[in-house]
């Protein structure tokens, strides 16, 4: 079956607004927190992607029932304790890294095994930082040399654990702070800052918690064994999802767009942080603070000229998933972009530092690596009149996006395969580029 699509032309200018995906991470944790919280809870505008598809789906095995009503999705909890699997399941968390490492923190005290699988990308990704401190909480976890499937095995005998973390991953924060919820007494947590949805979530909920930030670090307190009432949430819009419209315009002629309602948790704009230190003018209007998370409508017009940046690491995890983007900015850059300390990069749906090497010197880009830290070499001047074909043997979905905009911005002749890997983040990824007015075609799939 064909799941490729060609551009041949450069996107002409545009002036919209438009609306895109629904944020993922609060998407995932709202439909988890609501499994474990006392009564029903309403989501609304909740991401409709292949990820969270799966968390719904994993919740159903674990007994608990969801409705969609007119566009909200109703989700009944029974409290911590109320999962029901009484007979031994396997949950698939597809391609979703989020959904399988949270939900481990979630099955602490499962008294039934429990197999978590995933799809190839997800099989190829580390589970041991979150089988590690699972552990310490005294759970029964084991994995096939750190990868899926990993089976877990709940306790009665849960202890509060204290706990370094140190790599900047929001994912394995949240199955700790997930975890911790379960045990008697206060689990304390030294976390690399990292997005903090979790966290205030978890204040929103009134679930015990203190937080204090030193330097790089939050150092979180959480007491265990408190339930919590079920919730209404209205999820934004996703700026991970938004970061391909933003780069689009900023490498456009001529194009202006506002993206409405977009979360711009602190936590998660690096990519703006990053773009404007480059020379551009990216902006937030109309903001406001929804239950502890800022929202705002984002404001991005063409630029010329890129500076090129000198990236401090410390932005890393608070762009974590923009950075295959913002290199294409680099590519455009007038003189040479540092960025450091990527390693995480290799450990995404697809090994993206690496991808995203051959992928600019494919393009004409001049890359060095040096270990983790990479200088990329931009040519302003940069327009291209070539054939590329973009193979992404893991099928990531934001490989592939990150493609079609350097297709529609840079020129060129391009066939880029795997497209149904939208699926997984932003589906309407394709429909909104068209309103844009992008030329992009793609064979229909005959059933
Ligand atoms: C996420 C955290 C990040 C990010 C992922 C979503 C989350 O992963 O890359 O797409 O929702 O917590 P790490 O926390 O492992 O860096």
């Amino acid at each position: 079956m064909s799941n490729h699509i060609l551009i041949k032309n450069k996107i002409n200018p545009f002036k919209n607004i438009i609306k895109v995906a629904s944020d993922k991470s609060l998407s995932l944790r709202c439909v988890l927190l609501a499994s474990v919280a006392i009564g029903v809870s309403r989501i609304s505008n909740l991401l409709e992607s292949e990820d969270v598809k799966n968390a719904l789906k994993t919740i159903k095995k674990l007994g608990i029932n969801y409705k969609k009503k007119n566009g909200v999705y109703k989700i009944e909890g029974f409290g911590l304790n109320g999962y029901n699997s009484n007979n031994k399941i396997t949950i698939n968390a597809g391609n979703s890294g989020t959904l399988g490492r949270l939900i481990l923190g979630l099955c602490v005290k499962s008294k039934k095994k429990i197999k978590l699988i995933g799809d190839n990308s997800l099989s190829k990704r580390d589970f041991s930082r979150v089988i590690e401190p699972l552990k310490l909480f005294g759970v029964n976890i084991k994995s096939n040399n750190s990868y899926l499937p990993v089976e877990i095995l709940g306790t009665e005998f849960l202890r509060p654990i204290n706990y370094l973390e140190n790599r900047g991953s929001a994912q394995c924060k949240s199955a700790v702070m997930l975890a911790a919820l379960h045990a008697p007494g206060i689990t304390k947590l030294k976390a690399k800052k990292s997005r903090n949805h979790t966290e205030i979530l978890f204040k929103h909920l009134n679930i015990p918690l203190k937080i204090k930030s030193k330097g790089e670090y939050d150092l979180i307190e959480l007491k265990g064994l408190n339930q919590f009432n079920s919730f209404d949430y209205q999820i934004p819009g996703d700026i991970s999802s938004s970061a391909f419209f933003i780069v689009l315009t900023l490498l456009s002629r001529k194009s202006k767009i506002i993206i409405k309602k977009i979360n711009i948790n602190e936590r998660r704009i690096g990519i703006v942080k990053i773009l404007n230190a480059m020379n551009s003018n990216i902006i937030f209007k109309n903001k406001k603070v929804y239950k502890g998370e800022k929202i705002a409508d984002i404001y991005v017009k063409s630029v010329n000229k890129f500076k090129a940046i000198n990236c401090p690491a410390n932005f890393n995890s608070f762009a974590i998933d923009e950075f295959l983007i913002i290199f294409l900015v680099a590519a455009k850059a007038n003189g040479i972009s540092i960025f450091r300390n990527l390693g995480e990069l290799n450990k995404k749906e697809s090994p993206r530092l690496d991808i995203a090497i051959n992928f600019l010197k494919m393009i004409g880009i001049r890359v060095k690596r040096k270990k983790d830290d990479i200088k990329i070499y931009g040519k302003p001047n940069l327009s291209l009149n070539g054939e590329y074909i973009v193979k992404n043997f893991l099928k990531d979905h934001r490989v592939f996006m990150m493609a079609c905009i350097a297709a529609l911005t840079f020129g060129g002749n391009w066939k880029i395969n795997d497209k149904d890997s939208i699926n997984t983040s932003f589906p309407k990824f394709l429909n909104i580029l068209k309103s844009l007015g992008a030329k992009i075609s793609w064979k229909k799939k005959i059933l």
